[in-house]
């Protein structure tokens, strides 16, 4: 596919931050900072200043829930590993609050920096060369990291106020469905950490979309909130998916399993699900055949993406033997459930 963007004007929008379309990074920032409400300030304050003293806060995104620390002190980053049960090579995602921020983090091309201008903040993170300045425990020994702007006023100010880059994993035991509403954190991890920012209900549910932007073509490293289409419309090109072992190697985190619900997941189309079993939950759209013990049925997509990780919880202690779930299309944000489905599963 052809370039659509002169090199010349990207940098200068980039360099002079030229308003887009969205306004700018800056201005959305400081819009998204002015709607917390005065207890969100309160408690943003405090998790700012645990923060800067080395400890772990959990506080809402507009994906999921993240568990956070001081990317730059290793020792912060490291007691994230140790409350999760994370593997040491899994690597973790910077949350910045301006591009400032991820200037002295990483290196940008022009082509990363007209994703942060198009799409921060926003469920994308994007992986760069790493500079020196992230210790090798937050990059999990990689010579890249991946960084984020996360859209919600309470994760924004928390980074601004500590005036910090924020790493931060999903705020889940490694292994479980991701948090996407504060009761599931303090239940989860509630005991082990000083502070649980509540931010209600996630809007979206699924984690972001992980992209490496180091070589000459943007890889899809993990599909999310941002559907693929989008990112391959702003750039009128082509976002591959990791073809080889060698792409599989660079996003650690797609080894593990994930996701996993207390009981067996299979997945299914509607007319597939068994007509007489006993005992069996269904998670879809559409309506199974038989009869499930529970059901959950989705208006669409979006929100199958919205409620999965809770709606997995929740069937796992509804009495079911096994959740029969929907495996939805490829495309859009069915892109990003599909993956979590079938990890969710083992398959
Ligand atoms: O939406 C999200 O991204 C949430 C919220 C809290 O921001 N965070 C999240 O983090 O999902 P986590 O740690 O659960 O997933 C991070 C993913 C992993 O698959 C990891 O392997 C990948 O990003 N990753 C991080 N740094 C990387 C790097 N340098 N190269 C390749 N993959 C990287
Ligand atoms: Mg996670």
């Amino acid at each position: 596919m052809s370039e659509p963007y002169d090199r010349g004007g990207m940098a200068e929008s980039g360099r002079f931050g030229l308003p887009s379309a969205r306004g700018t990074v800056g201005a959305r920032v400081a819009e998204r900072i002015a709607s917390l409400t005065p207890e969100q300030r309160e408690l943003t304050d405090r998790g700012a200043e645990i923060i800067k003293a080395g400890g772990l806060v959990a506080f809402p995104t507009e994906t999921v829930y993240g568990l956070g620390a001081n990317a730059l002190d290793a020792e912060a980053v490291k007691k994230i590993y140790e409350t999760k049960g994370r593997p040491s090579d899994n690597p973790l995602i910077l949350h910045v609050s301006s591009i400032e921020m991820t200037e002295a983090l990483v290196e940008i091309n022009w082509r990363a920096r007209f994703l942060m201008e198009r799409f921060w903040p926003g469920p994308l993170s994007i992986v760069l060369p790493a500079k020196e300045i992230i210790p090798a425990r937050t990059r999990g020994g990689l010579s890249t990291a991946a960084v984020r702007m996360p859209d919600t006023a309470a994760a924004l100010a928390l980074i601004e106020k500590s005036g910090l880059p924020v790493a931060a994993p999903s705020a889940n035991i490694s292994g479980r469905p991701s948090p996407t509403d504060a009761e599931t954190v303090r239940q989860e991890i509630g005991r082990v950490i000083p502070l649980v920012i509540d931010g209600g209900d996630t809007r979206l549910g699924l984690e972001s979309t992980v992209i490496d932007m180091t070589g000459d073509h943007p890889v899809l490293l993990r599909p999310g909130g941002l559907p693929k289409e989008t990112v391959e419309e702003a750039l009128n090109m082509e976002v591959l998916l990791p073809q080889d072992q060698k792409m599989i190697r660079r996003s650690p985190g797609t080894r593990y399993r994930h996701y996993a619900p207390a009981i067996p997941l299979k997945l299914s189309a509607p007319q597939e699900t068994p007509a007489d079993a006993d005992n069996w939950a269904w998670l879809g759209t559409g309506n199974p055949a038989g009869s499930p013990c529970v059901k959950i049925i989705f208006r669409d997509d979006a929100e199958y993406a919205k409620e999965l990780f809770r709606a997995l919880r929740t069937l796992e202690r509804s009495g079911a033997r096994i959740i029969y779930a929907e495996l939805p299309a490829e495309k859009g944000i069915g892109r990003a459930l599909k993956d979590r489905l079938i990890r969710a599963a083992g398959e």
